[in-house]
């Protein structure tokens, strides 16, 4: 079907399915989304105008088309009344505007998207109300809850994502859709450095001297304990001998302990460190808390993925990327000095070097946090191509 398939693109965003399915030669006839920043990102790169709220955009008024995707918000649906249909469960939800769209017009694959948490929303029945209407609607769909990430197929990005595809073939939507692959790899198969700029000069994605400076007071710190491996979370205002707070719960009257108990052994090195950081005084509450998560993979903050987030500074290994999700901290690389840039934060969705994201960094980096990886859902389209031969 290369070069001859057309598809829709609902909640179409910055158009992650745009990307894989003109991959394949298709041909987008409708693109439906309401937020205008993204409406003008996806005009800028596809020539296409995606501003139609789907709620409003009616049956007749929808080109037919080969491939109905939708990266769609999860919502919970009615608990049904016995006699209800599916359709009346979902009337409402925005799930309910594909299910008529499906109804009406029949593509003959489908790719929906959406968090991993969808599967057991609602005591698992969101998703079994959706796949009981795909499969009403005629659509063959997997057994199980498809969960990938772009790390699996190599891309450095930890995202798990539920997605379901689908091929209409009423007469057999009982025999399961067995989407598979082989050779996945694991967290520790990537690296961060494979879509990483070793040169970035661009002042927005610098450090503040702030945060160099409290890098540089947490990069001493571990290269001064005793330990290679610390397996709780720094809380610097416990170095001290005072008693713990009876009222604490239990976990945290463990941490203190264990930050003591970390402070009694280190108290010559972490006196002196506390003295040569002022005490930490010039430290948000934030910055005072420490995270260590590499193990002993890696010897310094430097050479680790850092978040500074409420919990602390946090340091993980180079490995992958945490998702990246609207409104959190963008990653430190503690190599090069530097945040992620809007570039390569577009790289971990697998969007092209061609992709012209929003011009503010920061709308940038949460849209392609709502977005979808690219390549993973060419692997999954890849296999519906194949099955629905
Ligand atoms: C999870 S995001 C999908 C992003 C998209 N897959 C991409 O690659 O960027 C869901 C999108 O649905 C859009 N949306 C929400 N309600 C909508 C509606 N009634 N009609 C059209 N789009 C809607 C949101 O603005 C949001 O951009």
């Amino acid at each position: 079907m290369k070069n001859t398939f057309s598809f829709i693109d609902l909640f179409s965003g910055i158009g992650g399915f745009h990307q894989a399915m003109t991959h394949f030669g298709g041909q987008c006839v409708l693109a439906s989304e309401i937020d205008p920043h993204a409406i003008a990102v996806y005009k800028q790169n596809y020539g296409i105008d995606s501003n139609r709220n789907i709620r409003e955009i009616r049956n007749e008024d929808i080109p037919n088309h080969d491939v109905l995707c939708g990266g769609f918000p999860c919502q919970t649906f009615s608990k049904a009344g016995k006699r209800e249909g599916f359709m009346d469960q979902i009337r409402g939800t925005l799930f309910f505007e594909i299910a008529r769209i499906l109804e009406s017009k029949h593509p003959k694959y489908i790719i929906l998207e959406n968090v991993k948490n969808l599967a057991g929303h609602d005591g698992g029945n969101t998703y079994k109300t959706i796949c009981a209407t795909l499969k009403g609607l005629g659509y063959r769909i997997p057994a199980e809850p498809l969960i990938l990430s772009p790390h699996q197929f190599g891309v450095p990005h930890l995202r798990e994502r539920l997605f379901i595809p689908g091929i209409f073939d009423p007469d057999n939507v009982d025999i399961p859709l067995d989407i598979s692959f082989k050779g996945l790899k694991t967290k520790a198969d990537n690296s961060i450095y494979s879509i990483v700029d070793d040169q970035e000069s661009d002042p927005r994605y610098q450090l503040s001297e702030h945060t160099i400076d409290v890098l540089n007071a947490w990069d001493e710190f571990y290269k001064g304990i005793d330990v290679d491996v610390i397996g709780f979370p720094v809380w610097s205002k416990y170095f001290n001998n005072a008693a713990i707070d009876p009222s604490f719960p239990e976990w945290k009257k463990q941490f203190v302990r264990k930050n003591q108990d970390l402070y009694k052994r280190n108290k010559a090195f972490i006196d002196k460190w506390l003295k040569r950081w002022n005490y930490l005084s010039d430290f948000t509450p934030t910055e005072r808390k420490f995270e260590w998560q590499c193990g002993k993979a890696i010897s310094s903050v430097w050479d680790g993925v850092i978040q500074i987030r409420p919990s602390g500074v946090r340091v993980k290994k180079p490995d992958t990327f945490q998702a990246l999700v609207a409104l959190v901290q963008t990653p430190i690389i503690g190599k090069y000095r530097r945040k992620l840039s809007v570039r390569e934060a577009a790289r971990l969705q697998s969007f092209p070097d061609s992709f012209v994201p929003d011009s503010s960094p920061q709308m940038a980096y949460k849209q392609l946090g709502n977005s979808v990886n690219v390549l993973v859902l060419e692997k999954i389209f890849e296999k519906l191509l194949e099955m629905g031969k």
